[in-house]
Order: C-alpha cells, then structure tokens, then sequence
C-alpha cells in the first residue's frame, strides 16, 4: 500500500533478526550439497511447503536442522551477505542481528570460524554503503545454564565483536530465572542485556527478564497485554519491545495479524519496534512485515513514523550516533 512505498525509501532500523533465520531456501540447499548433509527436501517448493507451523517448538526444529549446514567460514559469509544485501535494498541503516554459537557446536564449529565470515561480509557492507551492524551474543534457553556460561566465557576474546546478549529458543519451559548467573556476569563484562520474553510464555516472564536479569529491552514481548501493571510500567520507562508481526502469525501467537494488538500497545506509549526475527521462514522481510500491518490494521503514516522512530531509540548505539542515523 501507499504507507508501506513510502516507508520502503524511509531509513530504518532493524533489532530482532536471527542470522539462522534469514538462510534461505536456495542458500541451504546449496550448503547442504556442498557438505553432503542430507535434508528432507529435495527443492525449494518443497522447503517452503514444510515451513507450516503449529508453534515456536515446530519451527525450531527445522530452524536448527536447516542452521546444521553452516561449517565453514565461507557459509557464514554468505549468510551474513545474503542479509545485509536485504538490508541495502530495504533501507535498513542499522541492525543488530542475533548470532547464536552455541547452535554450530554440535557440528564441531567454533566461534572464531563464524566470526571470521560475519566479520568479512560486514565490513564489506559497511566500507561498501555505510552499513551499521551490531551483532547480539544469543544463547539458547533449551540448554543448561552452564553451556551458555562457557559460551559466554569463549566469547570473551571477541567481546569487542558483540554490543549484547540475547536469550532464544523454546521459552515456555525455560524460564529467565535459570540464567541470572549468565545475565549477572555479562553485565559485567558490559554487554547491554535483552532476552526474549512473553512470546509465548506468559507476562510473568516479562516481568522476571527486567527485574532478574536486568534486561533493557524484550524481544517479542506481547503477553504483556495480560499484564495492566506492566504496561504502564513498560510504557513509563519507555522498555522497548521488538514486535514481529508475521512471525506472531506464522506461530500462532494470535490466528491472525488482524488479532495483533501492536497499535494498542504504540497507542498507549510503549516504545514497540517492528522486526521480521526469521525472515527465511515466516515470508517476509522488514518491508514485508510492515506491508502486512498496513494490509491487515490500517496502519497510519503516523503510526509507521513512531515505530520507525522508535526502532532507533530503541536501538543499542550512543545517543549521538541514534541522532546522525535517524
Ligand atoms: N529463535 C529463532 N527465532 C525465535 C523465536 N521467534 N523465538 C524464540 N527463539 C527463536
Ligand atoms: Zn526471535
């Protein structure tokens, strides 16, 4: 529609991106031949039709299947290509994608091999057209607290390569109170500190990512409407929230995005952001997801202002640099 055209020339940030969840169709069957992994498809069509999700469990296990063919530094270059290309063409000034070492491991991949070809395809896109990058030190919440520690500390080298750390993964059984030790020492080490919460565990989760783990922004974030009191606490300290609209459809956190209540949250001053988390699997890019809001809610230039505005203030960059990007 009109608000999205106009919106795709607009500068934009973008903060809750999987770099696992933008390897495409064509990309994994490609990396797939080339290590001779074996997948359970045979062509594109066929990836795209098994991308049918009941919920975010589903979709994890063939997010973590499709991760398992990433082995060398080239793979990682071309992943980290493939999306900041997406970031070229869809204006997205800044983002901060989620890199999750602790999925390659069981593939005998380490850290340093990752880094060395997200480190190359960023600095090309940085030298190339000014690209602003950060990268978010993930870790996955299905695993004990201890792995994501060692992980933490084998990051340690690369400190420099990271502005956060993230929490993902199955949410409903693996609370934010098992990874205050984790959160604890990474604020040491002066990492800024998100987590997912309330996607589709309950407010309660929300709550626990601020007051346990010290979190400074929610990925996902929308079980808060369960919660009077944490919404206005949310919007008083303007906690940004990094909504993504088609994948909270695509996993059936609400049946349809006409069920959303994104703009109920912007009307009532929380500080929500608009992002496409696994782009690869659930049918668009950030464009795409903006698109859908102004097909299916009636999206505003108003509105589409704020939650690009608030992409930047949300962002986890020095308030002068917020300003000459926005
Ligand atoms: N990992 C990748 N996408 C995710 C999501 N939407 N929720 C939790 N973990 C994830
Ligand atoms: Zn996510």
């Amino acid at each position: 529609g009109p608000v999205t055209r106009w919106l795709a020339a607009m500068p934009k940030a973008e903060l809750h991106l999987h770099i696992d969840g933008s390897l495409r169709a064509p990309r994994l069957l490609q990396l797939a031949a080339k290590h001779g992994v074996s997948l359970p498809y045979a062509s594109v069509e066929e990836v795209e039709a098994a991308y049918n999700f009941s919920d975010l469990q589903s979709f994890l296990d063939l997010y973590y299947l499709g991760a398992s063919v990433l082995r060398d530094a080239e793979d990682f270059y071309f992943l980290m290509q493939d999306y900041l290309e997406v970031c070229r063409v869809q204006n997205i000034v800044h983002c901060e994608i989620m890199v999750e070492p602790q999925t390659y491991l069981p593939q005998g991949v380490e850290l340093s091999v990752v880094l060395e070809g997200f480190d190359k395809a960023i600095a090309e896109a940085k030298s190339g057209w000014g690209q602003s990058v950060g990268l978010i030190l993930s870790f996955l919440r299905h695993l004990p607290e201890a792995d994501a520690l060692a992980m933490l500390e084998a990051a340690d080298p690369y400190r420099e390569h990271f502005c956060a750390i993230g929490l993902a993964s199955a949410e409903r059984d693996f609370p934010p109170a098992n990874f205050q030790t984790l959160y604890r020492e990474a604020k040491k080490r002066g990492y800024e500190l998100t987590a997912h919460a309330g996607e589709e565990g309950p407010a309660s989760f929300i709550r626990d990512a601020l007051q346990l783990l010290k979190v400074t922004r929610i990925d996902h974030g929308v079980r808060a409407v369960d919660d009077a009191d944490l919404l206005q606490q949310l919007a008083a300290d303007r906690v940004p929230l990094t909504v993504c609209p088609l994948s909270n459809v695509r996993l059936c956190v609400y049946d349809s995005l006409s069920e959303h209540r994104i703009f109920d949250l912007l009307e009532q001053g929380l500080c929500i952001t608009v992002n496409s988390d696994d782009p690869a699997y659930f049918g668009g890019d950030l464009l795409e997801n903006f698109a859908a809001l102004e097909s299916e809610l009636d999206m505003s230039r108003e509105q589409a202002v704020m939650l690009v505005r608030n992409g930047f203030e949300a962002a986890f960059l020095p308030s002068d640099a917020k300003l000459a990007l926005d």
